[in-house]
């Protein structure tokens, strides 16, 4: 799924970011930039800095940053491939078939494996709907469920036989691929191979958007296991895919709401009952790839888990990854011993939605959980209540909206309200450095800890200056030898001699470390003051200072030998050619170049 570097180039070149950002984001020109409110943390004043040269974000609040691309991922919550998608049919640039570095065989094979699970499903379908599946047919419609709910979620039937799929496709697929895509299985004195899937109802697993990538298979007799899946494939992986949300997708972004289900039947149910945003899970918890996945398609999650043990330990399990994710969460109960499936048939729609309508957010239902599980008149009962809470709590990325709900979770358990505070304060400091750390806003610049020269310089590289070539060229490995910035100033004189641009993107490119490339970014929303608007007269400055330095040094040099009676001549004349360099730098520097008052940009 990758596109050619000159598609993405295109496409970077083409994008106006400030535009595309300005469609989401308020931004007021302040100087060479636009400023507004981070949307990547919750800010007061504004530090979210938007630019066209060059064309980067940046927020000195928070740290996030980056092009157009990165501005879209984080903020759609989708992968680079479809970040560039995304930009690209915003600005009307056709996007090209071919994906560029994805390798050919695997692209083939992807695609071959697909075809032959839509053929698959094909053949499910028409067992199901014919003499042959009459069994899961029987079963199904059996259960209440209509022929157009069974026909829209592409139920299928693997009728009781060892070969039924394996014969109706062995002239157009060959074994080799059905096994790839875990349609078969190989005989165990390897002399051939027999379906997987026999004598099950079949449901058809489709990726976000429509395509048959696996099988869930239930059983009709009681046989274990009752569900049987196909194996992880090159176009399936369970903790990508969410079964039914290609169905749900809209209706989860009209109605800004996602339920997150069990079960492949409760998701059938819902679809028949008009609740079109419904997904599973299919059996486990969520995992995170899951929750990114749904947050892309709206910020409410009602998780409605059957109400039976296992049910409830995959809520708790899922109310983490889903709040990790930053989703609204939120959870149904039923009563007991229901599933959405025979809820939606015993009570209907209009007492599931207002049930959904109401669930409450997810840190109430486990305050109530946990003071009905705990005996809170008791004082061991009311410490196990606020240990069951800590880590939820904890988990709580505002400290504003932790605070709110201390008081609900003392008050539901009877706690005296200043020992449980102290208690959560203690499990605060416990979290661990580097979760606090990155939980923290960075206050801005790094570059603070520069010395002014190279933090202008390095500005004056991203920024496009006048000027810089001349500086680049002048520049020595002395003069930047053991500076912070040395691997960031090494690469882009290396890029100028390679004869390529410097630009803020090229050489965001050529540097390793992500430190340094939030440098970049923080340099680039600079604005330069008067006296720094100089490429040349920061090398020079660099060189002034590198020389101090080693004069001092040979001077300190010369002192120490003449004190042990040691030969210190070559030492002072060292000294002495130093001061003579220092000297004429001086001289150098005393001439500046005459600049405009604002730096020149290209
Ligand atoms: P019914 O019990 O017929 O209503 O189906 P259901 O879809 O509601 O199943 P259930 O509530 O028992 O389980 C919920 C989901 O867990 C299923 O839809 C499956 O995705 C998954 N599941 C259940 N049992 C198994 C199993 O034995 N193996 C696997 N791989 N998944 C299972
Ligand atoms: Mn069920």
């Amino acid at each position: 799924m990758a596109f050619p570097d000159s598609f993405i180039d295109e496409v970077r070149r083409t994008a106006n970011i400030v535009s595309y950002i300005q469609e989401s984001v308020p931004l007021k020109k302040t100087g060479a930039s636009w400023k507004g409110l981070c949307p990547f943390h919750n800010e007061k004043t504004p530090s979210f800095n938007v630019r066209t040269e060059p064309p980067v974000f940046h927020c000195f609040g928070c740290g996030e940053g980056g092009d157009v691309f990165k501005f879209v991922m984080l903020r759609e919550r989708v992968a680079f491939p479809e970040a560039i998608e995304m930009v690209a049919r915003r600005f009307g640039i056709p996007i090209p078939e071919t994906r560029g570095f994805e390798r050919t065989e695997d692209r083939k094979e992807r695609e071959e494996i697909l075809a032959l699970l839509e053929a698959a499903a094909q053949r499910f379908t028409r067992n199901f709907w014919t003499a042959p599946g009459t069994r899961s047919r029987e079963y199904l419609l059996g259960r209440g469920f209509q022929k157009e709910t069974l026909e829209k979620i592409r139920v299928g039937a693997a009728p009781d036989s060892w070969s039924d799929l394996l014969d109706s496709l062995r002239n157009k697929f060959a074994p080799k691929l059905m096994l790839s895509a875990g349609l078969i299985l190989e005989r165990q004195d390897k002399s051939g191979h027999y379906d997987r899937f026999r004598n099950r109802a079949i449901f058809p697993i489709l990726n976000e958007s429509g395509k048959v990538v696996a099988f869930g298979a239930r059983s009709l007799d009681g046989s274990d296991p009752k569900y049987l899946n196909s194996p992880e494939t090159p176009v399936y992986q369970k903790s990508r895919v969410l079964y039914g949300l290609n169905w749900a997708r809209d209706a989860i972004r009209d109605n800004g709401r996602a339920v997150l289900m069990e079960g492949y039947l409760d998701v059938a149910r819902a679809i028949e009952s008009g609740v079109s945003e419904a997904v599973a899970s299919c059996g486990t918890a969520m995992t995170a790839g899951q929750a990114r996945l749904l947050h892309r398609f709206g910020e409410r999650v009602v998780v409605n888990f059957d109400q039976d043990e296992a049910g409830r330990k995959a809520t708790l399990k899922s109310l983490e990854i889903l709040t990790e994710e930053g989703l609204d969460v939120r959870v149904v109960d039923l009563p007991t011993g229901h599933d959405p499936d025979t809820y939606l048939r015993e009570s209907g729609a209009d007492a599931y939605r207002k049930r959904l309508d109401e669930a409450p957010v997810s840190m109430e239902w486990l305050i109530a959980r946990a003071a009905a599980q705990n005996e809170t008149g008791t004082p061991q009962g009311k410490a196990a209540y606020l240990k069951e809470l800590l880590p939820s709590l904890v988990r709580i990325e505002s400290a504003v909206e932790r605070a709110a709900w201390l008081p609900k979770v003392a008050a539901a358990g009877g706690l005296d309200g200043a020992a449980a505070d102290q208690e959560l304060r203690r499990a605060l400091s416990l979290r661990g450095g580097a979760a606090t750390a990155a939980a923290a806003p960075v206050r801005s610049a790094v570059s603070d800890r520069l010395t002014p020269a190279e933090k202008w310089l390095l500005a004056l590289i991203v920024q496009e200056t006048e000027g810089v070539t001349e500086a680049l060229a002048e520049l020595q490995e002395d003069d930047i030898a053991g500076l912070k910035t040395a691997a960031i100033l090494r690469a882009a004189k290396s890029l100028q001699d390679k004869g390529q641009a410097v630009t803020a993107a090229s050489l965001t490119e050529a540097v390793a470390a992500d430190e340094d490339r939030r440098l970049l970014r923080e340099l680039a929303m600079e604005a330069t003051p008067v006296e720094h608007a100089d490429p040349l007269g920061c090398v020079l400055e660099l060189r002034r200072a590198t020389l101090g330095r080693r004069l001092e040094k040979a001077k300190a040099g010369v002192r120490d030998r003449q004190s042990k009676g040691e030969d210190w001549r070559e030492l002072l004349l060292e000294s002495n050619r130093l001061a003579k360099e220092l000297e004429a730098l001086k001289l150098r520097g005393l001439v500046p170049t005459p600049r405009a008052s604002e730096p020149h940009t290209r």
